[in-house]
């Protein structure tokens, strides 16, 4: 029973409330019970789990995290340049990796935005796969060009004289974690024959071992790239009727979508982070690293709203929605025993109410940067770190 409450604790309000938009549509008396199966997968699991003093120590943390005040009124979401300040302040000369999606890519863009506010200099990113940036230099502190130059020692020994910090974000989508560099899951084209979409995944684990924070994610498995065969608004989605059913009778097409979701998370997901983050675990150099999982967000919510068991709305993004829910809700819980921190608390709670400015979420994740919405997740996301990196030191 502790246990039950830790998890919602843990669980972000906003995740509850858009659960509620998505799933209070489904029809009633189709009593899926989507919390109570996910409760049965993470006792499966925890029931082979040491409960270890470091496990403990991280749920404290995240239950204390889960408890502080999520931030409200638009006030709360504007720009504060302290955030940025204390970062620095807490980072100082020290290096951080994040490595994930394109999501991933998109909040090392919020907090490189945020830092060029913050210091009034640029830092873009050129590269595809990754890039790296040196932040949090002190104002007129004269090296941006030639520190990647200087050799390895003379870096690190720059990096603490100026209390500056070196930030890496690294392309991976499945969390690859082979050794080899050349391994073929870097280095040639992998199509995921489950989904026939690309993975693609640079390799990341020497710059784990080289960083003092690893920030990562894995995101939801993309639709299969049959569905986008057929009907144009509702695609083809004859594959979930494959699938073993795992959530009580199903019927309709939004349930099969949350079905075939449940089966994706449980059967795939959770099993391949959890070998990713093994292979962590049984690397001296990476054990001993703070590592961070920031959780998955909700693509387009605002459209959810209208979802019905008749009008499936869009399917991809209930498909990705429900893994999201599911993917943070077992998460949170099962990470600690990783010696993972779960970060839950990365968009506002709700979309701000869009300005001329603001057009709204083009690919309904990722705000365009500068927007009011981009900056308030720019904030939740920086404040959820101060917070997180506040209560481990
Ligand atoms: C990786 O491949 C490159 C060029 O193909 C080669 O020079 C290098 O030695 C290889 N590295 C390892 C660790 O096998
Ligand atoms: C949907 O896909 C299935 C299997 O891939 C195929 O048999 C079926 O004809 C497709 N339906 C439509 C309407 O395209």
């Amino acid at each position: 029973m502790r246990r039950r409450r830790v998890l919602k604790l843990v669980l972000i309000p906003a995740l509850v409330l858009l659960f509620f938009f998505v799933f209070s549509a489904l029809p009633q008396n189709q009593n899926i019970r989507l919390d109570d199966a996910l409760d049965e997968v993470l006792n499966r699991y925890l029931a082979h789990l040491p409960i270890s003093l470091s496990a403990q120590k991280i749920h404290a943390i995240q239950k204390s995290l889960a408890s502080a005040q999520p931030p409200k009124s638009p006030r709360d979401f504007q720009k504060h340049t302290s955030q940025v300040s204390e970062v620095c302040a807490l980072l100082r000369s020290q290096k951080i990796l994040l490595v994930g999606p394109e999501t991933t890519f998109y909040l090392h863009s919020l907090w490189m935005r945020a830092q060029e506010t913050y210091e009034n200099r640029l830092h873009e990113c050129f590269g595809y796969e990754s890039c790296s940036h040196h932040i949090c230099l002190p104002p007129g502190y004269a090296t941006p060009k030639g520190h990647y130059k200087l050799p390895p020692q003379d870096r690190n020994k720059e990096l603490v004289a100026s209390g500056s910090v070196l930030l890496r974000y690294v392309l991976s989508t499945s969390l690859h974690t082979a050794n080899d560099k050349n391994d073929t899951g870097y280095t040639q084209p992998v199509v995921d024959p489950a989904t026939g979409i690309r993975l693609k995944n640079a390799p990341w684990l020497y710059q784990a071992r080289k960083s003092n924070i690893v920030i990562m994610n894995r995101g939801p498995v993309p639709a299969p790239a049959w569905t986008f065969a057929g009907d144009k608004t509702f695609g083809n989605w004859s594959f979930v009727r494959q699938l073993p059913w795992h959530l009580g009778p199903g019927g309709s097409l939004p349930m099969e979508i949350v079905n075939a979701a449940f089966h994706e998370t449980v059967t795939r997901f959770i099993p391949e982070v959890l070998q990713s983050l093994r292979t962590l675990q049984a690397d001296p150099l990476i054990r001993s690293k703070i590592l961070v999982w920031h959780a998955s967000w909700f693509s387009g919510f605002v459209e959810l709203k209208s979802f019905s068991s008749k009008n499936v709305g869009d399917p991809w993004a209930l498909y990705y929605n429900a893994q999201v829910y599911m993917q943070n809700y077992l998460l949170s819980t099962l990470l600690p025993h990783s010696g993972v921190y779960f970060l839950p608390r990365i968009t506002p709670s709700r979309i701000l109410a869009n300005s001329p400015l603001d057009p709204g979420p083009k690919d309904t994740l990722k705000f365009p940067l500068g927007t009011a919405n981009a900056e308030a997740m720019e904030t939740v996301f920086l404040k959820s770190l101060v917070e997180l990196l506040e209560r481990i030191r």
